[in-house]
């Protein structure tokens, strides 16, 4: 009898568990729709690391690096809070390079493809079908070219080259990952993302990508919310902001 009665409240319990569960998701989908989004992330990345990690894959690999040394865009990315994504909303949107032609050269340089050796417009084609499909039930960012557009808008307004020099943080040098925070905070007035890569040879950390954050009248604001916020650097060592690529030490050259 005991035991029965054991069961029986168990099974309750579980039905319950189960059904609340089910409740949430049914409200959550009602409240904000599974493509929908709280801000958009626009992440500039240093080119000198990317480099660094596009060579660590394969030692045959090259880069396409700009020739000045500056910050390029990586994506414009919109983000529900403490999640990643929503991603692929309008599969119908594929990526047509011809849209981009007025501002291809631009691109070219700004949104470079470090990746040498990647399919042409394969970068673009990756961030406009992942990302801009997403943000663009944005007006401002409403189509392919608008999306485009607006990252080469956002970089020139908040060049991330510009803003460290600001904080007098500068390629070549080596800082803790606060004082980049620090000095984000302190030029732009919002708390940015920082992510490094460490190299697996040296366990030296170079600095990576910066990532800011805009509400959707694209007005910048705060990055608290966001997924591994504000850094995935360790707090503890220094990182290098490398002024040239980081030399391979696992390739021997005679
Ligand atoms: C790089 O090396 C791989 C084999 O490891 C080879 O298949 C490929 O063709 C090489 N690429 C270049 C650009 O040399
Ligand atoms: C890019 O890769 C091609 C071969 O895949 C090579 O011919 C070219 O020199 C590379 N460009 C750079 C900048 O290394
Ligand atoms: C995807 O894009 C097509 C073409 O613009 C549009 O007709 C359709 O409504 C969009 N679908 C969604 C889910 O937004
Ligand atoms: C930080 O995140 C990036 C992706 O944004 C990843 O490539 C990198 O390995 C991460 N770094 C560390 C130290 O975990
Ligand atoms: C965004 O900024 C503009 C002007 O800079 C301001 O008029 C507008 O109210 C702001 N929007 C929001 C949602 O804060």
């Amino acid at each position: 009898m005991k035991i029965t009665l054991v069961i029986f409240f168990t099974i309750i319990l579980l039905a319950d568990g189960r059904m609340k569960r089910k409740f949430k998701k049914l409200k959550f989908q009602k409240l904000s729709g599974p493509k929908d989004f709280d801000l958009l992330i626009f992440t500039q990345h240093w080119p000198e690391t990317v480099c660094f990690t596009w060579q660590e894959t394969v030692s045959n690999h090259t880069c396409n690096l700009p020739r000045d040394e500056e910050w390029t865009i990586h994506g414009i990315w919109p983000t529900q809070y403490h999640k990643e994504g929503p991603s692929y909303c309008n599969k119908s949107m594929q990526f047509d390079s011809a849209k981009l032609a007025p501002i291809e050269d631009e691109l070219e340089v700004k949104w470079i493809d470090v990746e040498n050796g990647t399919k042409p417009f394969s970068f673009w084609k990756h961030e406009w079908e992942k990302h801009g499909t997403c943000a663009m039930i944005l007006p401002e960012v409403s189509d392919e070219y608008k999306y485009f557009k607006k990252g080469l808008e956002l970089l020139d307004q908040y060049d991330m080259k510009g803003v460290l020099a600001k904080a007098n943080i500068f390629p070549g040098k080596q800082y803790m990952v606060q004082e980049i925070l620090d000095g984000v905070y302190n030029v732009l007035g919002k708390h940015c993302q920082v992510e490094c890569v460490i190299n697996p040879k040296t366990k030296e950390r170079y600095l990576f990508e910066i990532r800011i954050c805009f509400d959707k009248s694209f007005n910048l604001t705060d990055c608290d919310n966001i997924a591994s916020y504000p850094t995935n650097c360790s707090k503890k060592k220094k990182i290098t902001y490398p002024g040239t690529v980081p030399s391979r030490i696992s390739v021997i050259q005679f």
